[in-house]
């Protein structure tokens, strides 16, 4: 879920991956993450809960995230180091310079209140200074498609209810609250979720991405 801790998400290993893809209304390619990128990608996380949850959560947890890239550094590259099996979890990064600055993930859904043809939007994170440039607007789009590829229409994920920057993000990219909610326990802190679900807009945008012409992994070098 995109409010998973840094420090306590679950990490699937991948196995469909989508080639490098175009979003033609930002411009910003999206591409499959690599091993490589494994360090950025945990470095991301935790740079973006530090901006995105100042004032949403205590300053001395968000502080307390940094000692644990190394960890993550380690769960990420066992993810993304992982031979294909039938397990359709993705991690999506954006194609900047080789920088990794956003990445995101998809994986089944975790909770037993959804039902196994959906797909569950685990992470959306952005640096600091990559925010207000299309490229969340870039993830999500080839995320709906992968969504699409994989045969399902629907999609969820959980959102601090009190992170109101990202709910705005999710409506305007047609994601819409339900009334399901859940209080997760994030180191000594209950968190607040509200689930909020996509619906059938799944099923009728994948125009708004191209996708490019090659695989990525022949195209890029980290
Ligand atoms: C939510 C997120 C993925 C949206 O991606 P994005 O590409 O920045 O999307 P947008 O360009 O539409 O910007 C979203 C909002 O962030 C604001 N924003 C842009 N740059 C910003 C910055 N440097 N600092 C603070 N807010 C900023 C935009 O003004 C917009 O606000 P609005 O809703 O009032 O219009 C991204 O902001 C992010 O990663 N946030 C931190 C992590 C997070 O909350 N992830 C979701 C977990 S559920």
């Amino acid at each position: 879920m995109p409010t998973t801790s840094p420090n306590d998400e679950p990490i699937h290993s991948p196995t469909k991956s989508v080639g490098l893809t175009v979003c033609s209304h930002t411009g910003v390619s999206v591409r499959p993450a690599l091993p490589s990128g494994a360090a950025s990608i945990a470095n991301v996380h935790i740079r973006s809960w530090q901006w995105a949850y100042a004032g949403l959560m205590p300053a001395s947890y968000l502080d307390n995230l940094a000692p644990s890239l190394e960890r993550r550094t380690q769960r990420w590259l066992d993810r993304l180091s992982a031979p294909a099996s039938n397990n359709p979890t993705v991690t999506l990064v954006p194609e900047l310079d080789n920088e990794v600055v956003a990445f995101a993930s998809l994986d089944p859904p975790r909770d037993k209140i959804f039902t196994t043809a959906e797909m569950e939007l685990t992470s959306l994170y952005l640096h600091l200074h990559a925010a207000g440039q299309g490229i969340g607007r870039a993830l999500m789009d080839v995320i709906k498609n992968e969504i699409r590829h994989l045969g399902m229409h629907h999609a969820t994920l959980w959102v601090l209810d009190t992170n109101e920057r990202a709910r705005r993000f999710y409506e305007r990219e047609g994601w819409r609250v339900t009334k399901d909610v859940k209080v997760e326990t994030v180191g000594t802190m209950d968190l607040r979720e509200a689930n909020t679900k996509g619906t059938e807009n799944l099923s009728t945008e994948e125009a708004r991405c191209e996708a490019g012409a090659a695989p990525a992994s022949r195209r890029i070098s980290s």
